[in-house]
């Protein structure tokens, strides 16, 4: 699967061997993610951090629970998707989170990702919902959502711990479609 965003950038599912390509993405952008993101510890900037988290996510999309995309402009990998907590049953939902490095924001390509992202959640995972927070002052992310056909439903108060302390994140959810669920 490769989706092509822009003439220099894909996004595909991320693979058994970015783990340097991704120690280099976030080695470049840790100024740049620090304020939207947890607090990382120093080990998730080196290639032996990156290669654990990434034999995670790989075995957590084995089980059907994470759907990990990357953004990639050629060998360097430029931005990641995450469809995350991915719940069947009832619920059929997910949750999404996601970054593009400083070097290309503002060109729409973190919009056109997240529509492509919904459209496979929808079409290949046969999921009913994607829901996403943003920390209530990130408009550049919530303009992100808001093109992308997501909805605001509410502020959650204290939701996620960011940048050293517990926020509230204004919540948004995209209903991909009516079908009945299997259950
Ligand atoms: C949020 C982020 C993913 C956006 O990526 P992007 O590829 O630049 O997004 P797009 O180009 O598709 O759209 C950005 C929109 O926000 C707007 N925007 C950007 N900065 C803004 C700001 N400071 N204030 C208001 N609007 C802003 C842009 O004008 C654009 O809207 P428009 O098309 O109506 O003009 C990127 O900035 C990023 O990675 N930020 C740091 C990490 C992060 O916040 N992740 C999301 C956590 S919820």
């Amino acid at each position: 699967m490769r989706i092509s965003l822009a003439d220099d950038v894909v996004m595909r599912p991320v693979a058994e061997d970015d783990a340097q390509a991704l120690t280099d993405a976030y080695v470049r952008n840790r100024d740049h993610l620090r304020r939207w993101e947890p607090r990382r510890p120093d080990t998730f900037f080196t290639l032996t951090g990156q290669s654990e988290r990434l034999e995670a996510q790989l075995q957590q999309c084995r089980d059907g629970r994470l759907m990990p995309w990357v953004l990639a402009d050629g060998d360097r990998i430029v931005g990641c998707m995450n469809v995350s907590g991915i719940v069947y049953g009832a619920f059929h939902s997910a949750n999404l989170g996601y970054w593009l490095d400083a070097g290309y924001t503002g060109r729409g390509l973190a919009t056109r990702a997240v529509a492509a992202v919904c459209r496979d959640a929808d079409e290949r995972l046969g999921l009913h919902r994607v829901e996403a927070a943003t920390l209530l002052d990130n408009v550049a992310s919530q303009r992100v959502l808001e093109k992308a056909g997501f909805e605001p439903y509410g502020v959650a108060p204290n939701f996620i711990h960011i940048d050293g302390q517990w926020r509230d994140h204004r919540v948004y959810q995209r209903i991909l479609n009516d079908r009945t669920p299997t259950l």
